[in-house]
């Protein structure tokens, strides 16, 4: 199927549909998305999203969290046009008909998450991203000059004379389509799946920025991969992400012999960020030789199942009871800082190509994002990026980086399978590196990028091959990031380098084939 359109947007998820509703004023889009419509990480997402909005809070206050938060890698000018122009983003979803809790004077009730100074989370109970992508899609919906191709894979941009002109895709049924259009958007969300232990869903496996990188986009800042702290552990229970909201509401981390643990590690204690929260249970989990658990044992459980509903109902069908039990939990690849370098308004290195949401790498999450700060990344990058994207065309001005080439591989190893290298990923790859771990994986991840380079993903209609594609690519790019950062930040952690040395590292590093 062959098709045309003034714009392409690849991902239907929180970035991909504001961008649809602007972009709709000026002209045909078409939305390729690889499964239903609504699959997308932003449909999972619980805590909510932050905005300074409270009486005690300004968007000078949300920049600093921000930046503290980034680990001294943020882009000032990026996180300025977050803060002071997410208020205005969040008001007009409540204008759409957001239905976010409000307190008892009827202003919107405002959650706590880690490292945040004040309290700044707009949230619709425990399940803020599917209301979210419910006002967002009765918009996009209805609008005739938008069309909606469900069960569609991107599998590559289209190129010609150095600039990108549509997207390849292959549909439910295997066969191959284009889409032609004057701008194209990359909103295909995050990696997840290129590590074994995750909160993301199946669909997460680094796509977007797999074709960025093979159509010779630069991508950056890789090796900052989050690690969310509580994904409860119960076994033969599907892992389930344990919001941070609840930490945020007093739920406490606590050992095997019921102690809180987390002061002795961090000053902030449980609200501390989620790199340090996340390594300091590991640390604990080692001290004691068992495993640790969220409580809210000591809360009122009336109010715990009435604030988190959603999350009450995982843990039931896994047989615990939130409000009462000690839920083991341990740390997952959560959400990925790095991704296709673009200026801030979501151009990337290609004419044509543009980014928004987790596959841009924006500079405003620097070396570990916020809490909360994804889905207004996703509100406020993506109507950007759609009014770039019906404006004349700009040179971007990316941010200084180091750039490195990385040479095409040679034909190496036979295919892997998906869970092997997402094995390997979370072992060598993990919350905690070290150069002989890294050096392991980039030797087989290089040989199996070699197996994909020759196996040509542009000709494939095969989606399994397509996903170890992605995986392999993204895990390469990941992983090469790891091992050249010889200090440790933010969400970035080696056991060989434990120190965040600014005098070497306080940069930035591209990648482009
Ligand atoms: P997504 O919402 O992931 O959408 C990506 C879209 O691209 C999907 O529709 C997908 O199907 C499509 N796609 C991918 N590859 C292709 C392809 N090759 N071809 C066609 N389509 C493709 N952040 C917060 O700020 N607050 C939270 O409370 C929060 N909670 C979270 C809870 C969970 C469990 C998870 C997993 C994440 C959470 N996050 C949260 C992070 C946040 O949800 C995401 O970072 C954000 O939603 C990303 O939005 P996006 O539009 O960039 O991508
Ligand atoms: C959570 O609810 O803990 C996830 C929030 C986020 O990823 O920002």
């Amino acid at each position: 199927m062959d098709l045309r359109g003034d714009f392409v947007i690849i991902g239907s998820g929180i970035a991909g549909l504001r961008a649809a509703i602007a972009l709709a004023a000026a002209g045909d889009v078409v939305i390729l998305t690889k499964a239903g419509p609504a699959e997308s990480n932003t449909g999972y997402a619980q805590g909510g999203i932050a905005a300074a909005v409270g009486p005690d809070d300004s968007p000078e206050l949300h920049a600093d969290d921000t930046m503290k938060a980034g680990d001294g890698l943020c882009d000032p000018d990026a996180v300025r046009l977050l803060v002071t122009d997410g208020p205005r983003y969040v008001r007009e979803l409540l204008e759409w008909g957001a239905a976010f809790d409000r307190d008892a004077a009827g202003q919107s009730a405002l959650g706590r998450e880690g490292a945040h100074s004040v309290r700044r989370v707009l949230h619709a109970h425990d399940a803020t991203g599917r209301e979210i992508a419910r006002v967002l899609w009765q918009r996009v919906a209805p609008s005739p000059r938008i069309r909606v191709l469900g069960d569609a894979l991107a599998t590559n941009v289209l190129m010609r004379d150095g600039a990108c002109v549509g997207a390849a895709f292959v549909d439910a049924a295997g066969v191959a389509g284009r889409v032609e259009a004057r701008a194209t958007l990359l909103a295909t969300g995050g990696a997840g799946q290129v590590f074994r232990e995750t909160t993301n869903p199946a669909i997460a496996t680094g796509d977007g920025l797999a074709i960025a990188f093979r159509a010779g986009a630069r991508v950056s800042d890789l090796e900052f991969v989050q690690f969310h702290p509580t994904v409860m552990q119960v076994a033969a229970a599907p892992r389930f992400l344990l919001s941070e909201a609840l930490r945020g509401e007093g739920a406490r981390l606590v050992n095997e012999a019921g102690e809180p643990f987390m002061q002795r590690y961090e000053p902030a204690g449980d609200l501390a960020s989620r790199d340090l929260v996340s390594r300091a249970m590991v640390r604990e989990a080692e001290r004691t030789g068992a495993p640790v658990y969220l409580s809210l044992a000591h809360l009122d459980p009336a109010f715990v199942g009435d604030r988190f509903p959603t999350i009450a109902d995982a843990c039931r069908q896994a047989g615990v009871d939130l409000a009462r039990d000690r839920i083991p939990v341990s740390p997952a690849a959560h959400y990925v800082m790095g991704g296709v370098e673009t200026d801030a308004d979501g151009r990337t290195s290609l004419p044509g190509l543009f980014a928004a949401g987790e596959v841009a790498c924006t500079g405003v999450h620097g070396a570990n994002r916020l809490a909360s700060n994804s889905l207004l990344e996703g509100l406020v990058f993506g109507a950007r990026a759609a009014a770039a994207m019906i404006g004349p065309p700009v040179s971007p001005t990316l941010r200084a980086s180091r750039v490195e080439d990385v040479p095409a591989p040679n034909a190496g190893a036979s295919l892997p399978d998906a869970d092997s290298v997402r094995d390997l990923m979370w072992r060598r790859v993990g919350l905690v590196r070290s150069r002989e771990g890294l050096h392991d994986a980039v030797r087989s991840l290089t040989s199996w990028w070699g197996a994909v380079h020759a196996a040509a993903p542009d000709a494939s209609a095969d989606r399994g091959f397509h996903r170890v594609s992605s995986i392999v690519t993204a895990g390469l790019l990941i992983a090469r990031a790891a091992l050249r950062r010889e200090e440790s930040r933010g969400g970035h952690f080696r056991a060989d380098f434990p120190g965040r040395d600014d005098l070497h590292w306080k940069l930035h590093v591209a990648d482009r084939l």
